[in-house]
């Protein structure tokens, strides 16, 4: 383990060592920008040490720095975890095996074997269902006038999208959903940590039995196409499509149904942003990228470094956790003009909210589909959007974003008169 060498622990400001980054209310709590904008200046490399017996790691700010340790599956790796809680507990039991902790030869042969699954042809179907989906939703919400926007409709577009895509049924998406919901964050402080593991391995058995009916049943999703699947002449086991189902649905759902969220909280909040959007003097891809920059849903991903590595002034000595903290990258101000302003039609817009490299989510593009369609039928369907009480944030050292959205909608009667087009 690390001796820390880029910044001695007696030169950081107290405002620094103060903050707990592994403690879930910190970020409810504390100015993070302030934190982010002072680690990125004075301390890009900096040793978050031991607290509450869990050990230090190396927190990583800028840009830069972030896409060159993406970049890098040589010498970091993810088969210890890739995310907080299962790089500090020592390692993640679906290495080798789960996409996103697995790497070299094994990585790509199973990214290639899912890129498949996710074929124009799935993904066009999919596609297609979103907009109905999101069109026929928001439509409705804007004709209730009021409601939480959260759960009427933010929850739902996610888990029908990869519940389509894995080939779920409709009837199972809200009994997985409250499953997903408990797996990453809580919706309270003092979730317990078993609650979150039960749902975990609620979510592995559903899944289980779902491979089995593929099996002996296949159809036109993507479960079935992973049972027919092999590597190097041998076909995935039950466990190996397991695991990948469990990540789609986790990686899918959570992340997506944050950033819709909050891009509605900040459209209620930005009218000049809000009347961009609205009078098409912006495209609905650069706005879609600037909702997706501006949530950073996934905080932070980290990976453990196989050798010695020398960056920013310092050294990440070999068995060392790093985590890269996109939410911090995606505010960079040597990259971004004015990164804490909203620019719904900002040019360029090279956001990290999908992290970069060998690793870069295999679910980008029908995320941003999610965010697109949310954004058109708003923009269709209502003439402003209003608060009606206090959002409440999530709890969680990996997610940011809220739980509850309370609004109230005017109605864009032409635009709703269009809905069931
Ligand atoms: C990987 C973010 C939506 C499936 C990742 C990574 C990030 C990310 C940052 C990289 C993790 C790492 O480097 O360790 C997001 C965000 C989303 C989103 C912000 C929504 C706004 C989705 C969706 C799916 C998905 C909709 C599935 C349909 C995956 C998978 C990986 C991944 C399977 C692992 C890829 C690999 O290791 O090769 N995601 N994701 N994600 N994401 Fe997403």
């Amino acid at each position: 383990m690390s001796v820390q060498t880029a910044t001695s622990r007696d030169e950081i400001p107290e405002e620094i060592s103060a903050i707990n980054l592994v403690d879930t209310r910190t970020y409810l709590e504390h100015d993070m920008d302030a934190y982010w904008r002072r680690l990125r200046a004075d301390h890009p490399l900096y040793w978050h040490p031991p607290v509450d017996g869990t050990p230090g790691f190396w927190v990583v700010s800028r840009y830069a720095d972030v896409m060159a340790l993406y970049r890098d599956n040589q010498r970091l790796t993810s088969e210890k975890g890739n995310v907080l809680v299962t790089l500090l507990a020592g390692g993640d039991s679906a290495a080798g095996q789960m996409l996103a902790v697995t790497d070299g030869r094994r990585h790509k042969d199973l990214r290639n074997v899912m890129l498949k699954a996710f074929s124009p042809r799935a993904l066009s179907k999919v596609a297609e269902l979103v907009r109905v989906n999101a069109r026929r939703m928001i439509a409705d919400a804007v004709r209730r006038g009021e409601g939480d926007f959260a759960s009427e409709v933010a929850s739902v577009i996610p888990l029908t999208t990869v519940g389509g895509l894995l080939g779920v049924p409709v009837k199972d998406h809200s009994y997985l959903l409250g499953l997903t919901k408990s797996s990453l964050s809580s919706d309270e402080a003092d979730q317990a940590p078993e609650e979150a593991f039960l749902a975990r391995n609620e979510i592995l058995l559903y899944f289980s039995d779902l491979v089995a009916e593929r099996r002996a049943d296949p159809q036109d999703d993507v479960i079935s196409t992973l049972t027919a699947s092999e590597i190097d002449g041998v076909p995935l086991t039950d466990q190996d499509i397991v695991f990948n189902c469990y990540s789609l649905i986790l990686g899918g759902d959570e992340t997506s149904r944050l950033t819709m969220i909050d891009s509605l909280y900040t459209l209620s909040r930005e009218p000049e942003q809000w009347k961009r959007l609205k009078e098409g003097s912006v495209t609905l891809e650069s706005a879609t990228e600037e909702a997706l920059r501006w949530a950073t849903p996934a905080m932070n991903f980290g990976r453990t470094a196989l050798v010695d590595i020398e960056m920013a002034g310092g050294t990440i000595k070999a068995g060392d956790v790093v985590t890269l903290w996109n939410t911090s990258a995606n505010r960079d101000e040597s990259v971004f003009d004015d990164p804490y302003v909203l620019d719904l039609g900002r040019s360029p817009n090279k956001h990290i909210t999908f992290g970069y490299g060998p690793h870069f989510c295999l679910g980008a593009y029908l995320a941003r589909v999610e965010v697109k369609e949310m954004l058109d039928a708003m923009r269709t369907f209502s003439d402003g959007i209003e608060l009606t009480g206090e959002p409440r944030r999530i709890h969680s050292n990996l997610m940011a974003g809220m739980s509850t959205l309370p609004v109230r909608f005017r109605p864009d009667e032409a635009g709703l008169a269009t809905a069931d087009d």
